[in-house]
């Protein structure tokens, strides 16, 4: 058992939550600091395939998480005149192992919470991480990382991860002048009622589903996704391009009860382009359900760790991904689990002779997959996006889907087999 390690961790996001689990499971002490004085709760709920479930379930909580969500295998393509054009796995147990899980984001997040209580991890509330203040250098195994809050309190602790999200303060340890980049675009979607729908009683109309619209200029894609337990209820979204100008006055609205009604009245615009089943989608809205989410990116990142090693960056803060694929958790999931196995090896054995090789094992293992899911994206969005989204939609033709790389990874297997290859 390592007790002399203890890792500070930056944001009680999913990442965070997720990694001190990950590493109590590798016999490794953490702590939690989070700007906001009580668990994170922007509503909606988030989608998460074979991939990252397969690290909840080896972290002891997929059986939790798994009859609060709502549980299925795939998502249709649907054209304007509402025939079945295409399909997209989400998951399946024969093939992937697990099916796809639509979950609250809060109901996650209470449920790691929880899990950190019983085995005693802190997690502190109201605690904004500042900067850092000195770093010994990798080679000193006495050493470590001290920073500082916003308070002017300072902590030490063998390493400081950010998992502080898309709008990282770690990050800029290391990247003092990044800026992240806005995409000119933002999902805006509500919960209705499934009953709204008017679905056919036989369970012939198969959601979740994307239906395309008549207006191939400039329509986009609506989305209908089941969300709770007994899928009574369902996520309705569009996309929308938003002027830079427009930005913040968009970021309002998923908040303020008249960009709520805005927000309203661009999901219930335009309905006569699409099949019936979107009129009835959008017939009432409540405008408390609506949300706004603003697509940003992180510019591609040569290093995801300090040259110490002290200082490490990953989930949102180290590759935000855009929101095609529903992957930015899962990957996120990914990061964590490999970390902690790594570091793992790194602290409670002699196996792993050069921590920077394994490091370096992390970032690049977890960047190729990162790459592939941008890739996927892309695909996703010649299906959804208007035809004239240049700056989505470019050149190259659809391509199938192949889904068997990012579902079933194992990642175990992929840390022992990369150790064996260091030992010989
Ligand atoms: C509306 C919406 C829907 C989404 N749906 C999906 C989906 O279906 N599937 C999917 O895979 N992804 C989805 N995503 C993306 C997903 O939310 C992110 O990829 C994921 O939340 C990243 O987790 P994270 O823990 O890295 O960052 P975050 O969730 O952003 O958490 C960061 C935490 O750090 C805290 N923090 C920030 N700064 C500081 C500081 N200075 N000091 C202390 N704490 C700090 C924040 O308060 C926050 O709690 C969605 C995103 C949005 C906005
Ligand atoms: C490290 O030790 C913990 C228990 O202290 C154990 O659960 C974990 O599997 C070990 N990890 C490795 C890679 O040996
Ligand atoms: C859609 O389906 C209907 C009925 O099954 C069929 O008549 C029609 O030709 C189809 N449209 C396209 C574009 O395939
Ligand atoms: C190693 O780190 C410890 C703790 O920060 C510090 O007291 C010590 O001076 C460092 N040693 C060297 C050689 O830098």
């Amino acid at each position: 058992m390592s007790t002399e390690h203890n890792v500070a961790i930056i944001g009680a996001g999913l990442s965070g939550l997720t990694l001190a689990l990950a590493l109590h499971q590798q016999g490794i002490k953490s702590t939690i600091y989070e700007s906001r004085p009580a668990p994170l709760n922007i509503g909606g709920a988030v989608m998460l395939s074979p991939n990252a479930l397969r690290v909840l379930d080896a972290l002891d909580v997929y059986s939790v998480v798994k009859p609060q969500g709502y549980s299925f295998e795939r998502l249709d393509f649907r054209d304007s005149d509402g025939n079945v054009t295409e399909m997209y796995e989400f998951g399946d147990v024969s093939k992937y192992g697990y099916q796809g899980l639509r979950i609250y984001r809060h109901v996650l997040i209470d449920t790691l919470v929880a899990a950190l209580k019983k085995i005693s991890v802190d997690v502190v509330y109201g605690r904004k991480y500042s900067h850092v203040v000195s770093e010994d250098e990798a080679a000193n195994t006495s050493g470590g990382v001290t920073f500082a809050f916003a308070d002017g309190t300072t902590e030490t602790a063998s390493l400081l991860v950010g998992a502080d999200g898309i709008h990282s303060t770690v990050r800029r340890h290391l990247y003092p002048d990044l800026e992240t980049k806005f995409l000119g675009m933002a999902g805006i979607t509500a919960a209705v009622p499934t009953a709204q729908l008017k679905l056919p009683a036989d369970g012939s109309y198969h959601i979740p589903v994307t239906i395309a619209s008549k207006n191939k200029e400039r329509g986009g894609a609506f989305v209908i996704a089941p969300q709770n337990p007994d899928g009574g209820e369902v996520l309705i979204g569009k996309q929308r391009r938003i002027q830079e100008h427009e930005r913040a006055a968009w970021e309002q609205r998923g908040s303020l009860a008249d960009g709520r009604a805005a927000a309203v009245a661009f999901l219930q615009e335009d309905a006569d382009n699409y099949p019936d089943i979107v009129a009835n989608a959008v017939a009432t809205i409540d405008p408390a359900k609506i949300n706004v989410w603003p697509f940003y990116v992180v510019p591609k990142l040569d290093r995801w760790a300090s040259a110490t090693r002290r200082v490490i960056l990953l989930g949102d803060a180290a590759h935000a991904i855009p929101p095609s694929a529903g992957q930015g958790i899962n990957q996120a999931f990914e990061d964590v689990y490999m970390l902690a196995l790594l570091l793992g090896r790194q602290w409670n054995t002699t196996d792993v002779a050069d921590p920077q090789a394994a490091l370096d094992f992390w970032q690049s293992y977890r960047q190729a997959r990162i790459d592939n899911v941008f890739a996927l994206n892309h695909q996703i969005d010649l299906r959804r996006m208007p035809a004239t989204d240049a700056a989505f939609v470019t050149g190259d033709a659809r391509q199938p889907f192949d889904l068997t790389w990012l579902y079933k990874p194992d990642f175990k297997k992929d840390v022992e087999d990369w150790v064996a290859q260091q030992k010989e």
